[in-house]
């Protein structure tokens, strides 16, 4: 059977983005562009242009370094938008601008405060304009799935018509389901009589948990495009995972009609990279890339693996990454391989001072740990730059004591604002100690709402990396710590959340501001 191609849309950039708490930096997107450009993405959504000054920069940065993916900016289908998408696109190879505005009736009449006849015409007016800029334009159906049927039929012709070489139909708020939501495709292209000029596109959130499940029925209706993002991250529940709609395309080419261009080998390190930069760890029975996903525990299971792989195993461990983790550096490694290794990673340096501090971080490392893996060097450049630029509160020392019988206590010696701080405190446990400590000074008023420590890699010398999610006002942000004493890791992830409150993000939402 020859197939048809599935192109691939990665928006861990932008709506993956959108989780509360997973907002990244430029050299951050950057990093994860050039993995996914190595995967072999057809697409990247780098971001939403007009959002903030911040997110034009990271839009402009991946599109001036990404070859040969298509770099794509999300726009409301509003001009400034547009304007803003296609001033940040200019430097990419191939650019796509990615237009849309909300169809369903809950979204016109409550959102919008628009009527269908008024969406249509801001539709095309948007379209047109887009094409102006670029021949590869996506328009987005928000709501798509909650739509009047007859009214999605006539913006999608329309918007063929003015110019859109792609149809997206979210299923926006996770509400669909797989045989309602392929039906829905089948019927949009045989209702609609231009639909042989653009490629269907499906992007499904995972309210129900049937994202996946969604995009892959949509496939068998017609689609050619899934959105989706490297561990399924994104907005409330998240997108469609990647990881598993590529894996199960290319597990049941038996009964799907596409394949997609995605070299596999490179999802493992790419999530990796995308949970290590965000802070969200994988759960270990995640589907293609936790932890578990191979292991086999039960001895029936393990017998039969032992007798013949494919008993119990319906894909190969190193087609996703796995068991390609090489030992790449160690304490006798000299600068050159460090460097050559960090660039082979995604990570470049603007400046001798910022290699030479990379280097030193990775000899403290390398003393401390025999091996020192790629997830390492990630954690390294991470937990470096998750305070960002400029760092208000930063660790200078710490002691810590732990004796059986007495309370642990924790002194840490910080420097706030440029000035050396000492404090104090008594806790249940070391950590408890080292953030009452460290509260006694900043008295930030934040929540603690998740603290939780990952082994980098295996063995007891592993690097542990620390996520600590702080709330206050609303704002939420992640921060994260890597250390082989789990402590210090603790310390550094707290005071990188602090540091990011320092310098809140003021984006704006690309659907909570109407049109
Ligand atoms: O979920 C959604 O509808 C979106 C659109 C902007 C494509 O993210
Ligand atoms: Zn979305």
């Amino acid at each position: 059977m020859s197939k048809e191609k599935l192109v691939i849309f990665d928006t861990t950039l932008r709506d993956g983005e959108q989780s509360p708490g997973a907002s990244m930096t430029k050299d951050e997107k950057v990093r994860i562009a050039k993995m996914l450009e190595k995967m072999r993405i057809d697409v990247i959504e780098a971001g939403f242009a007009i959002a903030s000054p911040g997110d034009f920069k990271s839009v402009k940065a991946v599109a001036d370094v990404i070859k040969d993916s298509t770099v794509c900016s999300l726009a409301r289908a509003v001009d400034a938008d547009i304007d803003r998408a296609a001033e940040a696109l200019k430097g990419a190879n191939q650019s796509r601008i990615h237009t849309f505005i909300a169809t369903s009736p809950i979204h016109m009449k409550h959102k919008l405060n628009m009527s269908p006849d008024e969406v249509l015409a801001q539709a095309v007016h948007a379209v047109k304009r887009a094409r102006n800029y670029t021949n590869d334009v996506e328009f987005s159906l928000e709501d798509g799935s909650r739509s009047d049927f007859d009214f999605m039929c006539r913006i999608t012709e329309a918007a063929i018509n003015a110019g859109a070489t792609t149809i997206n139909v979210p299923d926006t708020v996770g509400y669909g389901e797989p045989i309602e939501y392929g039906n829905m495709f089948r019927q949009l292209i045989e209702a609609v009589p231009n639909a042989d000029k653009a490629i269907f596109s499906t992007h499904c959130h995972n309210d129900l948990g049937l994202a996946v499940a969604n995009s892959l029925a949509a496939v068998m209706n017609g689609v050619r495009q899934i959105e989706c993002t490297i561990n399924g991250l994104g907005e409330r529940a998240g997108n469609a995972s990647l990881e598993e709609v590529v894996m199960a395309i290319r597990t049941r080419k038996d009964i799907f009609p596409v394949e997609t261009n995605i070299d596999t080998t490179n999802i493992l390190p790419t999530s990796r990279l995308v949970s290590s930069v965000t802070g969200f760890p994988v759960q270990p029975n995640k589907a293609i890339v936790g932890a578990n996903s191979f292991a086999h525990e039960s001895g029936i299971h393990q017998d039969g693996i032992l007798k013949h792989r494919e008993t119990y195993e319906i894909m190969r461990a190193e087609d996703v990454g796995w068991n390609t983790n090489k030992i790449v550096l160690g304490k006798h490694s000299g600068r050159a391989a460090v460097k050559a290794r960090f660039e082979a990673l995604g990570i470049s340096f603007e400046s001798q001072d910022a290699i030479n501090l990379a280097f030193s971080r990775f000899k403290e490392l390398a003393d401390k740990k025999h091996e020192v893996f790629d997830e390492d060097l990630h954690a390294l450049v991470s937990s470096a730059s998750s305070g960002r630029k400029q760092e208000t509160f930063l660790l200078v020392d710490m002691d810590i004591v732990c004796k059986t019988g007495h309370k642990p206590h924790a002194k840490l010696t910080l420097q706030v604002r440029g000035e050396d701080v000492v404090a104090e405190s008594d806790g249940s446990g070391p950590v408890d100690a080292s953030y009452k400590a460290i509260e006694q000074v900043v008295q930030s008023g934040t929540d603690l709402q998740l603290y939780s420590v990952n082994a980098i890699t295996q063995g007891t010398d592993s690097q542990g990396e620390v996520t600590v999610r702080l709330e206050r006002d609303g704002q939420i942000v992640n921060g994260i710590g890597s250390d082989t004493d789990i402590v210090a890791a603790s310390v550094r992830a707290y005071l990188s959340a602090l540091n990011m409150l320092e310098a809140p993000h003021t984006g704006v939402h690309p659907q909570r501001s109407g049109v």
